[in-house]
């Protein structure tokens, strides 16, 4: 009866999150990511704030595909804040930035839970409206700002102006050259922690967001000869918002994770899965635009166990296999699924395209397929 009733009361009321707002970018050349993001990723560029607009220390381009928000944000004097951020992580993700109905209370909730503050509530203003914003820290130098936008209705946030595409994508699209959209959503974002902790962000989700544990991954069920990483996923109460937590554990050799957090300096955001309906026309449209997705070997697709688990999915398993798309059904469906290479020269972080059908996981059975994929790379970059 108590379990039931703490149930009940669990603390989804005290941080109701309405989704992602955006993820924020710090790269070192804002114009060429906010090119391969229109380009590649088939993504609009709607707003932009710079020097033009009197801020003297940043380029930031705002792309979006369908409810998916990319910031991608570039120092434009040495100095300047972020750009310290740049030189020691690369190119990555700064701000999982969240939309919620009351800053306020988020904030102070998360602040008594025991979360580091980066920026107490303050408000933004232009002739659009107001925007208020707070932010906490989470794993390495990541935060989550905490967004309210209903009061607002400009183009990103105050002091961003509206702007046309970077590129005009409309021609091809009427040629049904490409999809309208190459993804419509953000549907995870994957952090990469330091060996042991994962447990400790896990309950950090739990304490300061109210995230319950969604899935369950250990070691064995995601190891190779050579890599072994530990795996939890996190979630709100509505399970928009989605994180699953890797950290590495010990194995023969370095894991990917461990790669991760050498080149990347530490803890980030290792991989960001978009939503796609259709993946078939977003991975040929990706890859004519010159994106690169990780190989799976002829092997997975000719396994007759693999096969007999994967039973009928909605194309036939030659698309799949000529397209290197991997498939993993569980009691409730099934998904698809396909990841890129690191999008920078550091092998840090990257892409999944996903179609979900049904399945709330996260391609467990696909984890070993993946990773030797990811391996035979690693070895290539000498760093197994
Ligand atoms: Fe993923």
């Amino acid at each position: 009866m108590t379990q039931t009733m703490a149930h009940e009361t669990r603390t989804d009321d005290v941080f109701p999150v309405k989704g992602v707002d955006h993820l924020k970018f710090l790269v070192g050349n804002a114009k060429q990511a906010a090119h391969y993001y229109s380009t590649a990723f088939g993504m609009t560029c709607v707003a932009y704030r710079g020097p033009e607009q009197g801020y003297r220390d940043h380029a930031e381009y705002v792309l979006t595909s369908g409810g998916a928000r990319f910031v991608v944000t570039g120092a434009v004097h040495a100095g300047a804040p972020g750009a310290d951020h740049v030189t020691k992580h690369g190119d990555g993700i700064q701000d999982i930035a969240l939309e919620v109905p009351d800053v306020d209370k988020a904030y102070a909730h998360a602040i008594a839970a025991g979360a580091r503050s980066v920026a107490e509530p303050y408000d933004l203003k232009d002739e659009h409206g107001t925007v208020r914003v707070a932010s906490i820290a989470t794993y390495g130098d990541t935060v989550h700002s905490l967004i309210d936008r209903s009061g607002y209705d400009g183009p990103f946030l105050p002091g961003f102006v509206s702007r046309a595409p970077i590129v005009d994508r409309q021609p091809a699209i009427d040629a049904g050259l490409q999809p309208k959209r190459f993804f419509q959503a953000v549907d995870h974002v994957v952090g990469n922690v330091e060996l042991g902790r994962m447990d400790e962000w896990v309950e950090f989700y739990r304490r300061v967001m109210g995230f319950t544990n969604m899935a369950e991954f250990i070691g064995d069920d995601i190891a190779t000869d050579y890599s072994a990483l530990m795996s939890k996923v996190v979630a709100d109460g509505t399970r928009k918002v989605k994180f699953p937590l890797n950290e590495p554990a010990v194995s023969q050799r370095k894991s990917q994770i461990d790669e991760y957090l050498e080149f990347y300096d530490g803890p980030g955001a290792q991989h960001i899965a978009v939503a796609t309906n259709d993946i078939i026309a977003s991975v040929d449209a990706m890859r004519a635009a010159g994106v690169q997705f990780l190989d799976t070997p002829d092997s997975y697709y000719e396994d007759p166990e693999l096969r007999a688990r994967i039973g009928n999915v909605r194309v036939p398993i030659d698309e799949l296999q000529s397209r290197k798309i991997l498939v993993d059904r569980d009691e409730d469906g099934y998904l698809l699924q396909i990841f890129t290479s690191p999008v920078q020269d550091r092998p840090t972080v990257f892409f999944e395209l996903i179609e979900r059908h049904g399945s709330l996981g996260f391609g467990k059975g696909n984890f070993k397929a993946l990773f030797e994929a990811i391996e035979r790379e690693q070895e290539r970059r000498g760093n197994l």
